[in-house]
């Protein structure tokens, strides 16, 4: 297949101007990731420091296989809304390598507010879980919390996708085999206690991990006794005594040298199900994208000029290009992963809808996972003329991305209005994973205020994964494949379509 020609050209202002704005996002995405990966104001540092502990993100590379990637999900999670508490919500959580076996780390912070749980604290942790459980990836969770922040109760405590969802994943997890492992570092109280206690093997340091329901001043506040931590929920206690714990480690990076022995023996980690071709770069430059994107109102550039720079040597096999032409459908490789690709290109119609369904069922019956580039203003008009059956059309594809039991990968590049947010895979499609670049926008309607559709404000309450830049998404999306590939595949049984 020959590569996809070119019409851009990088040196009009149009393109530079465009470039420049969305360079001036992604400056301002990398501050907010910046903030996030320093965690706690110095002086809780200096003091977490001073106890002789590692910082949860040196914990984090100690664990990992050297030089491999971290893929943090939610890492803007909260920006902004806690006083007190930079992006992440006291609490970090993405895949990596443990002796070559993807793990899903979930790590609480000390240095923020005692790494105590709010409610969006929890709602990452149980995100990050559900990805795992969809990956069937180990869940390592690094422990050292004082619980339910009490002050924000109401969002911890009651409903599902709070803290007892959190419990009821780990075991749910565990009884299907994936293992679960946790390391206490420090004292950890009430739900910080029980997170560990459910998980299949436990990892404390002696002097410094304990474990109890009840703090030692909430002893004394209830009974008025002083009870040191050892005997209340200390480290010695739990490993000769009561048996909650496992391992009983020196230091930090002795419990981190244990964990990775037991990630050596979970078995062998799982094989890819499909062979990928070898990688090729894109004919045309990944990192041209910045100035191709759509800013604001604008329009951006041909869905074909993005899908150029994205897909290996920029080759696309176009299915149905003269029909339903404001929906791109085709096949492509990415990092020689083969995906098959649907981008937006226009208004939903009642055509592409149904090329759409069409694609999608070509992908489940050859198990090609889906990659879905969104950028709509939504559906069509459906009193013109030529789209009438938008609602059946629209309904089909609505019935094959619900139902497509492939990977599907979600990626908003600019617009994600109205309900081409669920036809084209939004969140409550169940995507494996919803990616934004920083210049996306995603809403009800066009006229949302900016800061309500903007890719922060979608960060920051989870409603997407990630935000990452053009030029990473190569990169992320080979990580997200190659997860992807390792877990079994599953037969496709859509709904019925209404013709
Ligand atoms: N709810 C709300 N805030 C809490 C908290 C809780 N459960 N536990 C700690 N914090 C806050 C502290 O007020 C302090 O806030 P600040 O940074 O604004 O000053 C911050 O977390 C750090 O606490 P501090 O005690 O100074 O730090 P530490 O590292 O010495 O100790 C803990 C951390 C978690 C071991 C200790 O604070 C503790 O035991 N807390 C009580 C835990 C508890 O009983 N939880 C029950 C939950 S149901």
């Amino acid at each position: 297949m020959s590569p996809m020609s070119s019409a851009v050209a990088t040196d009009t202002v149009a393109f530079q101007r465009r470039r420049d704005a969305c360079l001036s996002m992604m400056a301002a995405l990398q501050a907010r990731r910046e903030e996030a990966s320093v965690g706690g104001n110095e002086k809780a540092r200096r003091l977490h420091k001073s106890r002789g502990q590692m910082l949860p993100r040196e914990r984090i590379t100690a664990l990992l296989d050297p030089g491999s990637p971290f893929l943090e999900i939610g890492q803007l999670t909260a920006a902004d809304l806690y006083e007190g508490v930079p992006p992440g919500a006291t609490i970090i959580t993405g895949v990596g390598q443990v002796c070559g076996r993807a793990c899903m780390l979930i790590v609480n912070d000390p240095t923020v507010k005692g790494g105590t749980m709010f409610g969006m604290t929890t709602k990452r942790h149980v995100r990050a879980q559900l990805f795992a459980w969809q990956h069937r990836l180990p869940c390592i969770t690094m422990v050292q919390s004082g619980g339910a922040f009490l002050p924000d109760l109401e969002n911890i405590f009651p409903d599902e996708g709070q803290g007892g969802s959190v419990m009821y994943n780990q075991v749910k997890m565990s009884s299907e085999g994936i293992a679960q492992i946790a390391l206490v570092f420090g004292p950890s109280t009430a739900g910080g206690a029980y997170i560990p206690a459910l998980c299949d093997e436990v990892v404390i340091i002696r002097n410094r991990g304990a474990m109890f329901l009840g703090s030692p001043q909430l002893v004394f506040a209830a009974t008025g006794e002083v009870v040191d931590i050892e005997p209340l929920g200390g480290a010695e206690m739990h490993s000769r005594v009561s048996g909650v714990t496992d391992h009983l480690a020196e230091d930090d990076a002795h419990a981190l040298q244990i964990t990775r022995r037991i990630v050596a023996h979970l078995g062998a980690p799982p094989g890819l199900r499909w062979t990928p071709a070898a990688a090729e770069p894109p004919k045309y430059d990944p990192q041209e994208l910045a100035g191709l994107v759509r800013i604001g109102e604008q329009p951006g550039a041909d869905g074909r000029e993005i899908i150029a720079r994205m897909v290996d040597g920029s080759r696309f096999q176009e299915f149905k290009q003269l029909h339903g032409e404001t929906l791109l459908c085709g096949f492509a490789r990415i990092e020689g992963f083969e995906v098959g690709i649907l981008a937006n290109n226009g208004e939903l119609t009642a055509q592409a809808g149904a090329k759409g369904a069409h694609f999608v069922e070509l992908c489940c019956q050859r198990d090609i996972p889906l990659l879905f580039l969104v950028d709509s203003p939504g559906f069509a008009d459906s009193d013109l003329p030529d789209q009438r059956g938008l609602g059946r059309h629209g309904a089909k594809l609505f019935n094959a991305v619900a139902n497509a039991d492939v990977p599907k990968f979600t990626l908003i590049t600019g617009h994600a209005y109205g309900a081409a947010c669920y036809a084209m895979c939004g969140r409550a499609f169940k995507p494996s994973a919803l990616l934004m670049w920083p210049n996306a926008r995603a809403a009800a309607a066009r006229d949302a205020a900016d800061d309500v559709a903007g890719a922060l404000n979608w960060a920051r309450h989870l409603w997407c994964d990630m935000v990452i830049a053009p030029a990473e998404t190569r990169a992320v999306l080979a990580q997200l494949l190659d997860m992807a590939g390792r877990t079994p595949a599953k037969p496709t049984a859509f709904a019925v379509f209404r013709m």
